[in-house]
């Protein structure tokens, strides 16, 4: 029987978001229904609100969620009802030429629970990363959820969803960041300092911190950075440059989105060095490079997608460095929040002190 929970729902452009009765539907084949206990507030929802990522009105945010399987459709065998799972944004297909070769990351074939959960009056909901978890309750496709070690706090586990993922991701999938290496990380919001974090536990010897607000180097700091540059009165590059004796660093990752930190991001990396581009530019930023600086500084350019990461293999493991004290996923969690506080902790994201609201269930 289809069920009524209470979930946040962003009806229009730029309109407040609300609580409102959703309607979740049994699951159908291959789709599970998860008791929703922790969900992280992250940007992209933002973006969703704006209507800056698509107009699929009304949306039902949140993606960054563990929870409890409740019920499971028909041919499900990989979760079973009371696993304890991470969502991530889409189930993928195994058969397509990405997933054959292994990089999943890249399948052809994602997707998401094929029934919609609805409002009270039948209307569609457009589920935020086709998860929608601002919601006591949501629909998902089986291949969604990830079990992991049911001993982690729900609000630390479900920040491996997303952006948590993404930076750590960047530096220990994407950046291949080892032991002794000297990374930079450009922009330290959530992702940034994650990229810190990945790159601590990888065994980088020297994490350069660059960003433009005192308050966010200070966390990096607590994150892992051995050094902090703050790039509104100074050169990133020239600083990172004096750090490393010259040379530039062997992993250089962004986490900002801008073609100026793009830029700085090219140029701080040492001869044969990589550049990991985890933040995310808009359709109309464009960068312009000298070709022949391009040609002679070797390396690699690599953009980061979700920290490259294979859920099945990547959340159990973070959880469990977790659960041992050697990651710490804590770090990133400034404040627990009611499911009617979304609208505010949206306002607070740019106060500069908070990396990620969790709203607990
Ligand atoms: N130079 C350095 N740092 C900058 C600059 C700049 N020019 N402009 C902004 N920043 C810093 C901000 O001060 C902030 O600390 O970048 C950080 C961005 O952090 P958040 O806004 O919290 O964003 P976050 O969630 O970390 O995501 C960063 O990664 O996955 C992508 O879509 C995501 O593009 C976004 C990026
Ligand atoms: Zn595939
Ligand atoms: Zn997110």
């Amino acid at each position: 029987m289809a069920q009524q929970v209470r979930g946040v729902i962003a009806p229009g452009k730029d309109q407040p978001v609300r609580v409102e009765t959703i309607v979740v539907p049994d699951p159908g084949p291959g789709e599970a229904v998860v008791r929703v206990q922790a969900c992280g507030v992250c940007h992209t929802d933002l973006h969703y609100k704006q209507g800056g990522i698509s107009d699929d009105f009304p949306f039902l945010l949140g993606h960054e969620a563990a929870g409890v399987v409740e019920s499971v459709g028909e041919g499900v065998t990989d979760v079973a009802p009371g696993d304890f799972v991470i969502l991530n944004w889409r189930a993928v297909c195994g058969h397509c030429r990405a997933c054959l070769r292994g990089r999943p990351w890249y399948c052809f074939d994602t997707h998401n629970a094929r029934q919609k959960m609805t409002l009270l009056d039948g209307t569609e909901l457009s589920p935020a990363l086709g998860i929608g978890a601002f919601a006591e309750k949501t629909l998902v496709a089986a291949g969604q959820c990830t079990k992991v070690d049911p001993s982690v706090s729900p609000q630390v586990a479900g920040l491996l969803g997303c952006g948590v993922m993404a930076g750590i991701g960047a530096a220990i999938n994407t950046g291949n960041v080892g032991r002794g290496d000297t990374v930079a990380v450009i922009g330290c919001g959530g992702v940034g300092d994650a990229a810190i974090a990945g790159s601590r536990l990888a065994g980088a010897a020297r994490i350069i911190a660059v960003d433009i607000d005192d308050r966010k180097l200070e966390k990096a700091r607590a994150m892992g950075a051995t050094h902090t540059v703050n790039s509104r009165g100074t050169d990133p590059v020239e600083a990172i440059r004096e750090l490393t004796g010259g040379f530039g660093a062997d992993v250089v990752i962004e986490a900002v989105g801008r073609p100026e930190t793009y830029k700085q991001a090219f140029y701080a990396r040492d001869l044969a060095g990589t550049v990991v581009l985890v933040g995310v530019p808009t359709p109309e930023m464009k960068l312009e490079l000298p070709l022949l600086d391009v040609f002679g500084r070797g390396g690699a350019l690599k953009s980061s997608w979700y920290g490259d990461c294979l859920p099945s293999r990547d959340f159990p493991m973070l959880i469990d460095l977790h659960l041992q004290g050697r990651l710490d996923l804590g770090a990133f969690v400034t404040e627990t929040i009611a499911l009617d506080e979304v609208e505010k902790a949206f306002e607070r994201m740019h106060e500069g002190d908070v990396l990620r609201s969790v709203v607990v269930f």
